[in-house]
């Protein structure tokens, strides 16, 4: 087939030229404006990257008008039905779901790298108590790479292997030590027999006191949720990660910079934000005097976890995310949890609106975890942490999927300059 080519026309006298365009295995063709600047002394200015492919990727892919997302080819919906987290964690870094003694061998790998250094223990005490999880996280997960530099030459492929497994199987260490810093009780070592997610929950809600037996209703729903977290293409702080990764630095110095970008409350920090929203709110009554504020731009007043920068239609996550909020609540005879009623109101009132309608703001993954995390007796502050924790597999598939791409370049955006131009310095005696 011939190479499809764009072809660029500018009113200002400089002649067009041939973009090549280049064509995935689905989704959106993409035009190769690599060449541009050398040819035509022109940039493209896109901010958010509201039309612009950052890189070439074969992990996730996400129809946001039909509302679907695939790890590696796979519908969410059936990993999230019959997969572990770390069964998906190895589809999403090796590209196929594993087999019965490859999962075995995964498993036991990551098990084995969940304690962390003792020294790095004392870094908490560094902390505030009442420091929010994040601020910690992203500074403990940083020190990481103090600890582990045995294993951080990025150029080494074993290297990279062995840092991955070390990210995956100490985050549910660390947030977990996060959790207990802020309650005061004690830091609980992980326990290898359990599962990965049964071993997090341990961590968190386990005490030297007595035996903790998790619930299975609830693991699987903590399950579902990481599976849910894991990955989400070219997303914020993925792209957080991938710009830190390009420049060389280390892989844990990269999830802690994937992990402040996270923080923020349009994308991972959304999750808290909801819970604070819907504890504004307080009550169905108070639904349409919250919209009309919303639709008024009164004072920034935003539904959060409603709107996606892909999804134009309902984000698959969260109808998956509202099934579990269902099963768990039911689990702990929470069936008339008056958070979820509310969240179930303002989705509806939203949903008919056209307000919501025009713009194809739906619910998006943080609208319904939270109730979940709630539920859970997760504290609302640990909320993006959590989601931290899941999105980590993410993060280094794409910082390892970065770092052997021969495309690969230092992330080094231009800009449009619209400052002052040269001028000549003034002493301060003599500026008016
Ligand atoms: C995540 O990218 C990913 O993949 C992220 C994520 C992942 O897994 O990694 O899916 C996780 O970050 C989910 C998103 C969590 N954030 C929130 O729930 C916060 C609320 N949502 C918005 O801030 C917003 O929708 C974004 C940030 C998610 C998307 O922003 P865009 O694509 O830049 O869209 P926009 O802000 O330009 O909005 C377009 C219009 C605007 O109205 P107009 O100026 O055209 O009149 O829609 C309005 C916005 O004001 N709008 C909302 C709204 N979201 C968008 N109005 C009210 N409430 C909202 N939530």
């Amino acid at each position: 087939m011939a190479e499809k080519l764009a072809t660029l026309t500018f009113t200002d006298g400089t002649p067009p030229i041939d973009l090549p365009v280049m064509t995935g295995t689905v989704g959106p063709d993409v035009i190769d404006v690599r060449a541009l600047y050398g040819k035509t002394g022109k940039f493209t200015y896109d901010p958010g990257f509201m039309s612009t492919a950052s890189c070439r990727s074969s992990i996730t892919y996400i129809d946001g008008d039909k509302g679907i997302l695939q790890y590696r080819g796979y519908p969410i919906e059936q990993l999230a039905e019959h997969c572990s987290f770390l069964e998906v964690a190895y589809l999403i870094l090796n590209g196929e779901l594993p087999d019965k003694q490859q999962l075995d061998e995964f498993v036991n790998i990551v098990t084995r790298h969940t304690m962390v250094h003792e020294q790095l223990i004392r870094f908490y005490s560094g902390f505030r108590r009442d420091a929010h999880p994040m601020a910690v996280l992203c500074g403990v997960v940083g020190a990481l790479s103090a600890f582990y530099h045995d294993s951080i030459n990025i150029h080494d492929a074993r290297n990279r292997e062995i840092s991955a497994f070390r990210l995956i199987a100490k985050l549910p260490t660390i947030t977990a030590m996060t959790y207990k810093y802020t309650t005061g009780q004690p830091f609980m070592y992980p326990r290898n027999a359990l599962s990965y997610v049964d071993n997090f929950l341990y961590m968190m809600f386990g005490t030297p006191c007595e035996e903790y037996r998790p619930n299975p209703v609830l693991s699987r729903a903590m399950e579902r949720i990481l599976i849910l977290h894991a990955d989400h293409e070219q997303n914020a702080s993925t792209s957080t990660v991938r710009l830190a990764g390009s420049s060389g630095a280390n892989p844990f110095a990269c999830i802690a910079a994937g992990i402040a970008s996270l923080w923020g409350p349009a994308h991972g920090g959304a999750n808290e934000a909801v819970l604070k929203l819907l504890g504004e709110i307080d009550d169905a009554k108070n639904i349409p005097a919250f919209i009309k504020r919303v639709k008024d731009k009164d004072g920034h007043a935003m539904l959060m976890g409603f709107g996606h920068r892909v999804y134009k239609n309902y984000d698959p996550r969260a109808k998956l995310i509202q099934k579990t909020c269902h099963e768990v609540l039911e689990e702990l005879g929470l069936k008339d949890d008056k958070l979820f009623k509310l969240a179930l109101a303002l989705e509806k009132i939203a949903l008919e609106d056209e307000y919501f309608i025009k713009r194809k703001l739906y619910p998006n993954v943080d609208f319904y975890s939270g109730i979940v995390y709630k539920a859970l007796g997760i504290p609302v502050s640990m909320f993006t942490a959590i989601f931290a924790l899941a999105r980590t597999v993410g993060w280094i598939a794409q910082w390892k999927e970065m770092i052997t791409d021969p495309d690969q370049k230092i992330g080094r955006p231009r800009q449009l300059f619209a400052g002052a131009t040269r001028r000549e310095f003034v002493p301060a005696a003599k500026r008016k």
